[in-house]
Parts: C-alpha cells; structure tokens; sequence
C-alpha cells in the first residue's frame, strides 16, 4: 500500500467512531430547539431541572446565583425554585439524594448533569426525554428508544402520559414506533416545548459563559477593526511623500 492509500485508510477508521456517536448509533435524533438568547424559555427549563431532575442529578459546577444571568433575581431563584431553607444561594446544585443509595435504588448512581451538553449532544436529551417507554421487563418499568435499558425511571410520566414501543408493517419492512396510549396532563406539543426548554437550560449549564463570550469576541473584532482603518490611514500619512 502507498503512503496516500494509507493514510486514506487512517483517516476512515479516525472517522468511524466518530460517526457512530454522531448518528446515535442508528437512533434518528430529532432536533431540540436550543436558543441561549431566549431567557423565559431558560427560566421555565430551570424550574423543571430543580423541581424534576435535581432530586436524583446534582449540577455540581452551577451554582444558584448564576441564574441571575438568565434574568432571575435573587428572590425569584429563592422563591420561584423552591431552594431548600439550608441551601444558600451561592451554592452548587446538589442532588436531594446521595448517590450511594441512589445507586442502591436504581442500580446505577445519577451522574452529574452539569456538562451533559456537551458529552451527550443536546438533540440527544431532547429526543432522550421523548422517548421513554412502558416496559415491564425492567426493574423500573420504563425503557428508551435512545438509551435502551436506562436505569432512570421516566419521571415526567404524568406529563408526557405513556407511551408503547410497536411494530408497523412498512413495505415489507418492520417499523418500531413510539405510540403514546395514555395522555399525560400535557398536549404533546406542549410537552415537546417544556423538553425544549429543559433542554436549553442544560445547554446554559455546560457553558454558562459562552454569550459573554460571544459578546466579548465581537468588541474584539469591532475594536481590530477600527485599529485596521487607523493603521491604514497612518501608513497612507507617512508615505504619502515619498511617492
Ligand atoms: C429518580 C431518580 C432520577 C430522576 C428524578 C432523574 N433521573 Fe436521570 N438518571 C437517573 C439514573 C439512575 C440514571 C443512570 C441511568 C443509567 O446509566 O442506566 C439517569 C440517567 C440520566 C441521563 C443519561 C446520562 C448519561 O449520559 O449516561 C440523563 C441525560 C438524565 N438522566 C437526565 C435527567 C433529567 C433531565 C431529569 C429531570 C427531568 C432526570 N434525569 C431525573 C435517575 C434519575
């Protein structure tokens, strides 16, 4: 084999994995709605995390005044998230539940949701938290289509209602499909925009700082810009006798 060839073949089976974790191992991903700029969605994603998510998962890089930076005050944060009276509000988001008995529980300790943006992506949460269904094979009774034999129960159930997992005859081909059977206290639509925004809120907590970020790159940019056109005329000053 040549050099060229080889690397060719290098390069592919750098590629391989890459694809299988891009494509979910087969999983169709459905795309969550994230958008950092919309704070009412980034507030309503932060009350479901603390009141759904923060029994069993801490969060433990976010702490509870950062909030301030999707337009909450410190008296909503208090009020509107349900601090407990011994949790201050510069602390970490510390799960209700050690994770030794958690573990104990489930099977599996609640990992740490502060950075599950970015190892998971976030059209994998928001398709994650669609997909539960009804299987009484398994301890907790619930099963997923993007993490099958999850250990976590599904426990926005009675929002969402409950969903099969059932085959279809498509051309000759067999389609799994998620059929919702009992309706939660949600139209699907409406539960499809509260994982919106619980998905846009965890996107904020793996990167709290990239709007600032964002905002600061672009005075840099306005400032090199400006620089530019004082060094051109500087150079057009000085020789302009010379030519
Ligand atoms: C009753 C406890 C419990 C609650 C409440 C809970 N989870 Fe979980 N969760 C678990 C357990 C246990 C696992 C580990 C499952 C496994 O690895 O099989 C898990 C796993 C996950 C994972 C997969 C992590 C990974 O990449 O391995 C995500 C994402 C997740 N939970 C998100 C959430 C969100 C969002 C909420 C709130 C809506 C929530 N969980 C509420 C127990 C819980």
């Amino acid at each position: 084999m040549n050099a060229i060839k080889k690397l060719g073949m290098l390069v592919l089976l750098m590629a391989v994995p890459a694809m299988a974790i891009a494509s979910g191992a087969g999983v169709h991903l459905d795309t969550a709605p994230v958008n950092l700029k919309d704070q009412a969605s980034l507030q309503r994603g932060a009350k479901l995390f603390t009141s759904r998510c923060l029994a069993c998962h801490s969060a433990s890089y976010m702490r509870y005044n950062r909030l301030t930076d999707i337009g909450m005050s410190e008296e909503q944060i208090k009020k509107e998230l349900e601090m407990p009276e011994d949790v201050k509000i510069g602390s970490t988001m510390q799960a209700a539940m050690d994770s030794n008995s958690a573990k104990l529980a489930y099977g599996v300790a609640p990992p740490d949701l502060s950075v599950i943006a970015r190892s998971r992506s976030p059209d994998w949460l928001y398709t994650y938290m669609r997909s539960f269904y009804v299987d009484i094979s398994k301890t907790s009774g619930w099963n997923n289509t993007v993490f099958p034999s999850v250990g976590m129960p599904f426990v926005l159930a009675d929002l969402q209602g409950e969903q099969a997992l059932e085959s279809e005859q498509h051309e000759g081909h067999d389609i799994k499909k998620l059929i919702l059977k009992t309706p939660g206290s949600m139209q699907p639509a409406e539960y499809d925009a509260a994982v919106g925004d619980l998905t846009n809120y965890l996107v904020f907590m793996s990167e709290p700082s990239k709007l600032v970020r964002q905002q600061i790159g672009w005075i840099v940019l306005a400032f090199l810009s400006v620089l530019l056109m004082l060094v051109y005329a500087l150079k057009k000053e000085i020789w302009k006798d010379i030519h």
